[in-house]
């Protein structure tokens, strides 16, 4: 129907005659001349129809925003003064010679040069046939596929396997809910949509597939952000008889080659590696942006003295901590800036922001405001602005509690002061996490979890230690960090069954259990198991960092709401009694409000 892309007709096509399919983005009459912007998911081209031929002059006036035309016409310069150099094809125009509708459209509900927020999410989702014709969409969605086609190359060049595994399965414990489908031919038995692969991958390497990859549909049902939905894509990857050095190389060269061919930007080269404990120590979080130069600063031992119980009691505590994070030009917060900011770190526990504004450093006391100061010893002061490395007019706030509240409340505080306060670098800064820990105690249930999954492999070193100090067992897993977001995480596998028992009884899974969920894994590992490793990476957000969309809802093109919906096509939605009792299921009431009753 066509010869060309609308965005895609530029200078060399002058005096040619060209053929162009697409929607109107905008219409105009100029003193008897029409004017139409035609587009494409290539781009725009200026079409101009005179009077001079009036039957198409007359279709052309009927013709409103986002109607589907055929247009036929020649390529002709832009007169004088109306190069549009924002436009690929701006240029030139085509002299409109012949159009046909060949659809009309209702008014839009939004217009498509908007921007992501000028019109609300929920309209976008509704509508998001329409929000995808917006060209920064379409741009996303292009890089998208752009993005998957290196990756599959990269890992097709290095001898990796693409196969698919099963979505109806066996729930898979990575720590989320999961999606059920009730079997109508096993009434009363349900398969879990997978959480992700990851059995399945280490089954395929026990089958000797060597090196595997896929790009995979995971499920998960938790509390959804702007980096978490409840139906993502994973690059999933798992290879045999190589260390977790070997792999982490491999993988990192992947995404170094992603970055240089699709934005032309060099990744350092290798990427650098943090411990957990020094990731926790410095920054608060195991997934630290790198590119916000602020700092926890520990002062545990110099608090463990004071008359202030609100820090002296952390300090004394084992599990406690007590730091301090300074904020360069803090000074100019106000009352109110401090008072949000203390409301803030109350989202994650903390039961209070202390702060000291240093005004003048070299007069000690005198030269600072804080409701604490009284409290504090002149040589716990100086101790402090020294190890903080304040200086004048600089604040300097200080969390204190169990270390995991004041590592999630100074943590988060660090990157939103980072953001607030415009510290955010430029810039790419990936990093290694590793040497995590194997377990962390959960208070509520009272028992250990995996802080990665059940099946990550201890260090050689710490297997004798996994059932006396499971609290100090390190594992062999590995975090690849992006600016704060965690864009992949992996390890070594456990390969031998007895590791794999000693692990789910540490969890809590008594014989019984790890047996009727794990048996076949278990069994498995007796038949042959190589040692094997692998990784997966979130493939929404590793686009929304590359595409700077600020939430993978953005780079994904039917993403579900906050509430988990499709507000599309309206799922999830009721079913008929036919089907529920083909399923042998049988609904609760919903609980009404209903006083008549
Ligand atoms: P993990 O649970 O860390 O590991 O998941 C791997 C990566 O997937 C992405 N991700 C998500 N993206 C969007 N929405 C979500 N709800 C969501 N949950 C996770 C993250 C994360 O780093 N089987 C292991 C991998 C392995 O050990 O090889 C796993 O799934 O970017
Ligand atoms: P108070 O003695 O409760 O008035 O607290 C004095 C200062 O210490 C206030 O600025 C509080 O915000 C702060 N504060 C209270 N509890 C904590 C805590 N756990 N960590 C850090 N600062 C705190």
């Amino acid at each position: 129907m066509r010869s060309h892309y609308c965005g895609h007709i530029n200078e060399e096509h002058l005096d040619e005659e060209v053929e162009v399919c697409g929607w109107v983005h905008r219409r105009r009459d100029h003193g008897g001349v029409i004017f139409i912007d035609l587009r494409d998911r290539e781009g725009l081209v200026q079409i101009v129809f005179d009077p001079d031929i009036p039957d198409i002059f007359a279709t052309a006036e009927r013709v409103r925003t986002e109607y589907v035309l055929r247009i036929k016409g020649k390529v002709r310069d832009r007169p004088e003064g109306t190069i549009n150099t924002d436009l690929a094809t701006g240029k030139i125009e085509i002299l409109g010679l012949d159009l046909e509708i060949l659809n009309t459209a209702e008014t839009p509900p939004f217009q498509i040069d908007i921007d992501d927020d000028e019109v609300s999410e929920e309209l976008r989702l509704r509508y998001r046939y329409i929000d995808l014709r917006r060209p920064r969409m379409l741009q996303r969605l292009q890089i998208r596929s752009k993005i998957t086609q290196i990756l599959r190359e990269y890992l097709d060049h290095h001898g990796f396997i693409d196969v698919e595994t099963p979505m109806l399965t066996k729930a898979t414990p990575e720590g989320a809910r999961d999606y059920l489908v009730p079997s109508r031919t096993h009434q009363g038995e349900f398969f879990a949509l997978p959480q992700s692969p990851q059995i399945f991958k280490q089954l395929l390497m026990m089958s000797g597939l060597d090196r595997y990859y896929q790009i995979v549909r995971c499920f998960r049902d938790e509390d959804l952000r702007a980096d978490r939905q409840p139906e993502f894509t994973q690059l999933d990857i798992e290879t045999s008889f190589i260390s977790e050095e070997q792999i982490m190389e491999l993988v990192e060269e992947m995404v170094r080659e992603l970055f240089a061919r699709v934005l032309e930007v060099p990744l350092h080269k290798p990427f650098p590696q943090m411990t957990y404990a020094e990731a926790m120590q410095r920054y608060g979080s195991d997934k630290p942006d790198l590119r916000i130069p602020l700092e926890l600063i520990d002062v545990n031992d110099v608090m463990q003295a004071v008359e202030f119980k609100v820090f002296s009691g952390p300090a004394n505590d084992p599990d406690g901590r007590v730091a301090a994070l300074r904020l360069p030009k803090g000074g100019e917060l106000t009352r109110k800036e401090i008072d949000d900011y203390t409301k803030f770190v109350g989202i994650y526990g903390a039961r209070g922001l202390a702060y000291i504004k240093v005004n003048e450093v070299a007069k000690g006391r005198e030269g600072m405001q804080s409701p604490i100061l009284k409290f504090l010893p002149d040589e716990v002061i100086t101790t402090i602005m020294e190890r903080t490395a304040a200086e004048d007019g600089d604040l300097v706030f200080f969390g204190a509690d169990k270390a995991s509240v004041v590592n999630e409340s100074l943590g988060a505080l660090r990157v939103k002061l980072g953001h607030d306060r415009n510290m955010v670098e430029h810039g790419w800064r990936p990093l290694w996490v590793i040497d995590f820990p194997m377990f962390e105690y959960d208070e509520k249930a009272g028992r250990w979890i995996s802080l990665h999954h059940p099946f990550t492999a201890p260090k050689e070193k710490h297997i004798d230690m996994l059932e006396s100090d499971p609290g100090a067992c390190m594992s062999r897993a590995y975090d690849m960090i992006l600016n704060g977001t965690e864009l992949g995480g992996g390890s070594m596998r456990i390969h031998r069954s007895e590791v794999q028992e000693k692990v789910f009884r540490n969890l809590g899974i008594d014989e019984k259990e790890a047996e009727d969920k794990f048996g076949f894994l278990l069994n498995a590992l007796k038949y042959g198991c190589p040692p094997h490793g692998g990784i997966a990476f979130g493939l929404d957000r590793l686009v929304m960092l590359m595409t700077g969309a600020q939430s993978i809802r953005d780079v994904m093109a039917f993403p579900k709401t906050q509430s988990a919906s499709c507000l599309l096509t309206d799922a999830p939605s009721e079913v008929s009694q036919e089907q529920l009792s083909e399923l042998a299921i049988r609904l609760r009431k919903p609980v009404t409000e209903d006083t008549d009753s």
